[in-house]
């Protein structure tokens, strides 16, 4: 069933604006409170530090993720004297809560990494990846969603990692399962919470399903009972506030994470706290105001990665602001082919004309 379809109680006394108003909590992960119970997915490739400094500054989002950061990788960098992974670039000045997301299938490594994150760079949370299905890092590193068919593996993992990071919390996100015929999400939540992770966010696909169809958000929503003492977080498929407001009403889940949406309207999670507490959504910025914010986040990209591959990289955000927008093809085109700041800025003053 899809996330839209509501399913809550038509004799409920509707708020001014027509709707239920659910009962949202602040997030309990361990010692930290969340408020609110919205997440920022990880997502990598795409959230950066010049990505979270942007959503940071619209607000809403309740806990933010840094992209996936490989576990073996980093304990190599440390042993060979060479930089820390770059995708921890920036995060030991970023504001707080924050959770650094590592991967990998070696308990002793994943442990080692998770206590120098708490330890050096003091990190709000260390979430573990039990979910990415690309090959490199499923059927190449046996790690991912590809430990969703090893539940005892995820537990020394989870354990582990637990006991380097206390008393920071250690959190796991998961898929259903490997398949939709083998979609074992309610045992592996039982592992997860048994090994002590302080809460269980889990992408209501298969990893087989990779991207395809609807987030099963009914079975997100059976994994609920099961869990007796941490909190679960669905995701999928959410990209507005009213689905985010369905998910609450419709599902039993105590917080939602957004991963795709957010990255062309990253305000969708101011949005999505007014109406969870039956206030007018905020309008989309302007397109004006998006206009700033694009040229904004352009610099944040080039102040992380320079001028050079800062550009590069600045042209798929834009595509994504771009995204579902009058004349969004035509801009896609031109940005896709901009090399420098110049170009980057002709295009966008195209797209946005002056007084936008
Ligand atoms: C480009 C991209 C990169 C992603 N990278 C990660 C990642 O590093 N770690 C992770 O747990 N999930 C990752 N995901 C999955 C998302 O966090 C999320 O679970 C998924 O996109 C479903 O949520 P959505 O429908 O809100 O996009 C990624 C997804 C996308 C589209």
């Amino acid at each position: 069933m899809s996330v839209v379809e509501n399913r809550a109680d038509p004799s409920a006394e509707k708020n001014e604006f027509g709707y239920v108003l659910p009962h949202v909590k602040p997030l309990q992960i361990g010692n930290l409170t969340i408020d609110p119970p919205i997440l920022q997915a990880p997502m990598a490739g795409f959230t950066n530090y010049a990505f979270r400094q942007i959503v940071r500054e619209y607000g809403g989002a309740g806990l933010q993720a840094t992209e996936m950061v490989n576990a073996r990788g980093f304990v190599w960098m440390d042993e060979n004297e060479a930089e820390h992974p770059d995708r921890l670039w920036g995060i030991k000045e970023e504001a707080r809560p924050l959770a650094v997301q590592i991967w990998d299938n070696q308990p002793d490594i994943m442990a080692k990494v998770a206590r120098r994150l708490v330890e050096e760079y003091e990190i709000s949370v260390v979430d573990i990846n039990f979910g990415c299905p690309v090959k490199q890092v499923t059927q190449r590193a046996h790690s991912g969603s590809y430990l969703l068919r090893d539940p005892d593996r995820m537990f020394q993992i989870i354990s582990r990692v637990v006991a380097a990071a206390a008393p920071t919390p250690v959190t796991a996100k998961i898929r259903l399962g490997c398949t939709r015929d083998n979609a074992n999400a309610i045992e592996v939540a039982q592992v997860v919470e048994e090994a002590g992770a302080a809460a269980l966010t889990v992408h209501g696909r298969t990893a087989q399903d990779f991207f395809k169809g609807s987030a099963d958000w009914d079975h997100i929503s059976r994994i609920k009972p099961y869990l007796k003492k941490i909190p679960l977080i669905g995701n999928g498929d959410l990209s507005s506030p009213e689905q985010v407001l369905a998910a609450f009403q419709n599902y039993d889940v105590d917080g939602v994470m957004i991963a795709r949406a957010c990255l062309g309207r990253p305000w969708l999670f101011a949005q999505s706290v007014a109406i969870l507490k039956g206030e007018p959504i905020p309008p989309d910025p302007t397109l004006a105001e998006q206009k700033e914010c694009m040229l904004h986040h352009f610099d944040l990209v080039v102040k992380r990665f320079g001028v050079e591959k800062g550009t590069l990289l600045m042209r798929k955000y834009a595509c994504c602001y771009a995204q579902g927008r009058p004349g969004a093809r035509h801009f896609r085109t031109n940005v896709a082919n901009v090399k420098s700041p110049e170009e980057f800025h002709c295009v966008v003053n195209e797209y946005f004309p002056k007084d936008a």
